[in-house]
Parts: structure tokens; C-alpha cells; sequence
């Protein structure tokens, strides 16, 4: 089959989180089981044109309302994949994506053009497939960013592309490009598709929800988050049209990408390792700990966290002032904690004085895919308290890099990781449900307890790495 995959975000080249991974080990996959792939997205200044070629022909895109041309660059696609077909196409346009941020930047989160520059990116996947003749049997529109390539398909392109399906994938539910209607007028469409291709939302516009009325089929990332999204608590706002759209409505757990996150061959950690053999685990443990600037101990576990500093990753319950957890995990826990992230900036604030307080506290603020491979491989526990977690990828690393994760029970996270308390014989993990800072206090705290019996910890992070969390299964 051909099948062009379009999104905001691909890994290596693009990426805030585990939409890139998703995207790029999907298409992979897919391109070795013998289909013809190509990955669509924009060529922002994170990446290099160094590692791009052009192509000869330009875009014409229509905005709606005039014209501009975008250029057309794919990957010297060699450099990062032997594997035959996979392509990696980047449009390129100063104006809309001639700028440091995917979606935003520390001034302007939401960037305010970002209908105009997520609609013209939805647009030039048509446009690049009829310039290179290039049929695709399925295109694959991920998230609110690209949620207008259904709509473009059914309204404008059908005679081009009479056979072509589209799938769409929501990795998160919270995002929805929702938008005041005078921004309606940056798509470019018609104002009678505001109703009839399902934009219109509360007297303002939604991306999301037209990709999702729009689409032949929807997917999303784990079957506990697809059960959860149909309901009142938890499909923001939109579980009423999943629940109508339940027959074509799939939940599939993502993969990992076994040549990116794999401690075997990973290329940032210092010694690689396998379940058979976890001495190199140790030496990636001592790097973490100098890393983070913290005691070279090999007798006290180290907690990790990596995450976008949101909401959604459960930081109140880890960071408030006088409600989170961390300042109480930190004064009473005989452990390291170790976190990776940025975002919202009381958050960062607070990690930043925690850092001064605590020596058992050592954190990087800021985004490093180094770094946030070293914590996966030298860490003992992963914590994971989220709020809602539609997949979650660093559990799944997490149990690959026998490291144990610590989740709160949602979504994916409660698909992927077993718990101790269920089936110690199976577990790979520990879980808890209440999002409370308690919650996430006493499960750190049993999870240490258990940590004390080292054949208890070798069974589980021999079941967390013989797991199979391959693509080809998903
Ligand atoms: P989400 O997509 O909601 O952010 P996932 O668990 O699916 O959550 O994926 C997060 C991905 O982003 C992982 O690959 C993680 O390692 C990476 N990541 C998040 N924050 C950082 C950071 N500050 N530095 C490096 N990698 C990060
Ligand atoms: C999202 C979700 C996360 C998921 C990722 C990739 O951003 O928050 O749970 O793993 O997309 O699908």
C-alpha cells in the first residue's frame, strides 16, 4: 500500500513528545512490512538543511484566499534509516515555519497563526502527491494540528484521490485547536464547511472534532484511553461524537521504536545492556547520577521523571508548593529523584528550588534527548503520576531499559505496566489510582520497600524487558 503519514512532529527531526516517536515508528514499520511510506511535515529551523535535499518542483498552495508557494525538501533519508522506502518530506515556507517553536514559543505558546500554518501543511499533502503522481491508499492525519486533512480531502481533493482513505489518530485529547471563530477565516474554507465539515463548536471552531467527523476511520493510542474518551469524565467534550462513532473508533497501544529506544544499541548511553547481562545498567546508573551532579551511590535507587511540565503529567501532585509530593519524597526517602523536563514556569520554578534544597535531587530543565535516554537506562524507578495518559512512552522504555515504572493507572499506562499487587509472578511495575500527592507518596514508598528484595526487582525488570512492545505487535 502507499500511505502518506502528515503531522507536526517526527522523530529525529522534530519533536516536543511522544507524538514524533509514535509517528516515525509507525511509518517505519509500516515500511518494512513492505508498504511504500512517506512522512509529511514542516521544515521548522530545528532541522537542518544540512541533512535535507531539495526537490526541483515547488508548491502552489491555495490559502483560500491567495496563493503561496512552499518548497519541497525530503531527508537524505539514508543517513537514518538502511531500510528501502521510508521517506521523510519536509514543506518549507519562511513565513510559517521559519521559526525555532513546533507550535509556539516562550512569548506566544499558541502561535497565533498556527490555523493558517497547520491548514496550508494539511493542504500541501495534496499537493505534493499530485506533483510526484503518487496515489497514497491511506493518509494518516495525527492530532488537532492535522485534523483538516479529511476535511481537505472530502471538500476539494476527491477527484484527485476518488480511492484514498483517511485514518486519524488522536495521541491527545486535551489539544483540540480550538480557536475564537474570527480565526475560521485562516483556514480558507468556504463558510458554509464551518457547519457542514463539523469546525462549528461552541460559538468558536475545533480542528480536532472536524478530524474526528471527518475521517473513515479513528484510532487512538491505548484501548483504556479509547474507553475512557467515550466518557463524560474523560473525552473532553467530545466523547458524545466518539461514542457515535464507536464502529470505526479503535484503540491501539503505540510501539517503541526497537532502533531508537533499545539498551543494546542505544547511541547516547555509555554502556549497552541486555536482560541477560545488566552490569552496563550500573555504569549508566553512576553516569546518571554524575549527570545530575548527585552521589555516586550504587546502593540508593534513583527515581526518574521526563516530561513536559503540564497539567496533564500530574505536576501539581509532584511539585505545588505545600501539596505536591517531591519536597516530602526528597526529606523522607532514602533515594535519588532525577527530572527532565520544561513547560510551565511555576513548575520549573519550583524543580529549580528543589535542586538548591535537596541533595538527593538533581534535575534538567530544558529538552535533551540525550539526557532523557541516560535516565531511562540508569534509573532503578520511573514515576509517572498523570492526570490522563492516552499512551505513555517512557513506561514502555522504561520496562525495555529495566527500569520499573511507578504510574498512576490511566490510559495507557494502565494497559502497558502489570502491577506488583495484582500478579507478582507477571509484574512489570507498580501502579496507583487516586491522583492525590498520598497516592503518589505511599506508592513510592512501597515500591522502595519491594526495591529492598533484589530477586523481586531482577523478576521484574526481566518481565518489563522481555515484554514485547514492538510495532510489529501493535
Ligand atoms: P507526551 O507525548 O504526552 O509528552 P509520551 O510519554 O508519549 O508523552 O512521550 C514523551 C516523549 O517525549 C518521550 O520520548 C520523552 O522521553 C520525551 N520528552 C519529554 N520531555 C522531554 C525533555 N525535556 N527532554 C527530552 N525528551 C523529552
Ligand atoms: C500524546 C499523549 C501520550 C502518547 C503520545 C504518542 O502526546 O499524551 O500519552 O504516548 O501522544 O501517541
Amino acid at each position: 500500500m502507499n500511505i502518506l503519514i502528515v503531522s507536526a512532529e517526527a522523530s529525529p527531526f522534530a519533536k516536543t513528545g511522544g507524538l514524533a516517536d509514535a509517528v516515525s515508528g509507525l511509518g517505519r514499520a509500516l515500511d518494512l512490512k513492505g508498504n511504500s511510506v512517506k512522512i509529511l511535515i514542516p521544515r521548522y529551523y530545528c532541522i537542518s538543511k544540512d541533512s535535507l535535499e531539495l526537490c526541483k518542483s515547488a508548491l502552489l498552495i491555495s490559502t483560500g484566499w491567495s496563493e503561496i508557494t512552499v518548497n519541497v525538501y525530503r531527508a537524505r533519508n539514508s543517513v537514518f534509516y538502511e531500510s528501502g522506502s521510508l521517506e521523510y518530506i519536509f514543506i518549507d515556507n519562511e513565513k510559517l515555519y521559519g521559526r525555532d517553536g513546533i507550535y509556539g514559543s516562550d512569548y506566544e505558546p499558541d502561535y497565533h497563526d498556527n490555523p493558517l500554518r497547520f491548514s496550508v501543511l494539511s493542504r500541501s499533502a495534496f499537493a505534493f502527491c499530485r506533483s510526484i503522481n503518487w496515489i497514497p491508499d491511506i493518509i494518516h492525519s495525527n492530532d488537532w494540528s492535522t485534523a483538516l486533512v479529511p476535511v481537505i480531502l472530502n471538500l476539494f481533493e476527491r477527484k484527485n484521490f476518488p480511492h484514498t482513505k483517511t485514518v486519524f489518530t488522536i495521541h491527545n485529547l486535551g489539544y483540540q485547536g480550538s480557536y475564537p471563530d474570527a480565526a475560521y477565516r485562516l483556514l480558507g474554507l468556504p463558510e458554509s464547511c464551518k457547519y457542514d465539515c463539523h469546525l462549528a463548536r461552541f460559538g468558536g471552531i475545533n480542528l480536532l472534532q472536524a478530524g474526528i467527523c471527518s475521517s473513515d476511520f479513528i484510532t487512538t493510542v491505548s484501548k483504556k484511553f479509547m474507553e475512557e474518551a467515550m466518557t463524560p469524565q474523560g473525552g473532553f467534550g467530545l466523547d458524545g461524537i466518539l461514542r457515535g462513532m464507536s464502529d470505526v473508533f479503535e484503540g491501539i497501544v503505540n510501539g517503541a521504536d526497537s532502533t531508537e529506544w533499545n539498551p543494546l544499541i542505544d547511541r547516547y548511553i555509555p554502556v549497552h545492556y541486555s536482560k541477560d547481562d545488566l552490569t552496563g545498567k550500573r555504569i549508566c546508573r553512576e553516569a546518571l547520577q554524575k549527570t545530575f551532579g548527585l552521589k555516586t551511590d550504587p546502593d540508593v535507587p534513583v527515581i526518574g521523571i521526563i516530561c513536559r511540565l503540564v497539567e496533564q503529567k500530574g505536576i501539581a501532585e509532584l511539585f505545588a508548593p505545600y501539596y505536591g509530593a517531591m519536597y516530602r519524597m526528597c526529606s523522607d526517602f532514602n533515594a535519588q529523584f532525577v527530572v527532565v523536563g520544561s513547560g510551565e514556569k511555576w513548575c520549573e520554578n519550583e524543580i529549580h528550588s528543589l535542586t538548591g534544597r535537596f541533595e538527593n535531587f538533581g534535575s534538567y530543565i530544558g529538552y535533551s534527548e540525550k539526557i532523557s535516554h541516560i535516565v531511562e537506562a540508569g534509573s532503578d524507578l520511573f514515576l509517572m503520576p498523570s492526570k490522563y495518559e492516552p499512551c505513555g512512552l517512557n513506561q514502555i522504555y522504561s520496562m525495555l531499559y529495566g527500569t520499573i515504572p511507578v504510574v498512576r493507572a490511566t490510559g495507557g499506562l494502565d494497559d502497558t505496566v502489570i502491577s506488583w499487587a495484582d500478579n507478582p509472578d507477571k509484574a512489570t511495575g507498580f501502579k496507583f489510582y487516586d491522583l492525590t500527592p498520598d497516592a503518589v507518596y505511599n506508592t513510592v514508598k512501597w515500591a522502595l520497600s519491594v526495591f529492598e528484595d533484589k530477586a523481586a526487582v531482577r523478576k521484574m525488570q526481566h518481565n518489563g524487558m522481555s515484554s514485547d512492545f514492538s510495532w510489529s505487535a501493535s
